[in-house]
């Protein structure tokens, strides 16, 4: 039987979901023809299928050789994922996806010079062309050193650098305690909790690594500011709540992030 998720996760799910596809959208409608994605621990997502502006260059999924073997595997098998994609180049093998619009590649992505040299020479991806990574549940596993050096990295080899991020913060109270002990109890360890406990120390750690201009709000904010009121109205149908707060509670250890080494951000 499908697991039945309370309206709070539900919400949150669809929050998420929604302020991730939301500041693509932005960036691709800025940028136009010359945006290039590259979503870092993409798993199943499929945000590439789902963009209504059709107007980028390059998209491309990153993560692990077993969960990108999965996803290859089902596009080939379904015509209505492949379409889209436009013609396959000779390079693509199980474990690496390549074809005109879409990539889909096996690499551990704290190997910053590893993953560059991929996207810049596998991928077609533009050094000096607008590029958005998208980090959507990514982070709290790595540790702050980890993700640094990476942001660092890209920061350093892509002139138009621009950062998406949905992660945890508010790290230092006892709901998320609570949260980062379940986790580490079913071995997934929040590795660079300690080090985001507040809106600052993220927006300290992207600066520290080139991101001239940050942007950063918590998810109660985004679902109060961000989402369309008609969509909004139509999802609190379908998940009512009688109390809200535990929702916000919720909210309050989520944030939504941009960052960007070349212009102002925001959604
Ligand atoms: C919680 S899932 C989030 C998936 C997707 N971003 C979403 O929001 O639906 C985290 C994903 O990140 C991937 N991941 C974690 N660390 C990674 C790394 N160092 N390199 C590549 N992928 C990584 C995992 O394999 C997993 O698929």
């Amino acid at each position: 039987m499908p697991l039945k998720r309370t309206p709070e996760i539900n919400r949150g799910y669809y929050s998420r979901v929604y302020a991730i596809a939301h500041s693509v959208e932005t960036f691709c409608r800025r940028e136009g023809a010359t945006a290039q994605i590259v979503n870092i621990g993409s798993g199943f997502d499929t945000l590439f299928w789902r963009l209504k502006s059709n107007t980028f260059s390059t998209y491309v999924d990153v993560d692990s050789t077993d969960v990108v073997e999965h996803k290859i595997r089902a596009i080939k098998q379904h015509p209505e994922l492949l379409e889209p994609c436009g013609t396959l180049n000779g390079q693509s093998n199980t474990s690496n996806f390549h074809s005109d619009r879409y990539h889909a590649i096996a690499q551990d992505a704290t190997k910053g010079r590893q993953l560059i040299d991929k996207l810049v020479n596998k991928c077609a991806i533009n050094r000096n062309q607008p590029i958005l990574f998208i980090f959507e549940c990514v982070l709290l596993y790595w540790s702050e050193e980890a993700r640094t050096n990476l942001f660092y990295a890209l920061n350093k080899q892509f002139t138009n650098c621009n950062i998406v991020i949905f992660d945890i913060v508010n790290t230092m109270d006892k709901f998320s305690s609570l949260m980062q002990q379940s986790l580490y109890e079913s071995n997934t360890p929040l590795l660079g909790a300690n080090s985001t406990r507040t809106l600052e120390d993220w927006n300290q750690q992207l600066q520290r690594s080139g991101a001239r201009h940050v942007q950063s709000w918590l998810m109660t904010e985004v679902y109060q500011k961000l989402i369309d009121q008609n969509e909004k109205s139509k999802i609190e149908r379908i998940e009512f709540l009688d109390e809200i707060e535990l929702l916000f509670q919720l909210f309050n250890h989520y944030c939504l992030i941009l960052a960007s080494n070349n212009s102002p951000t925001d959604w």
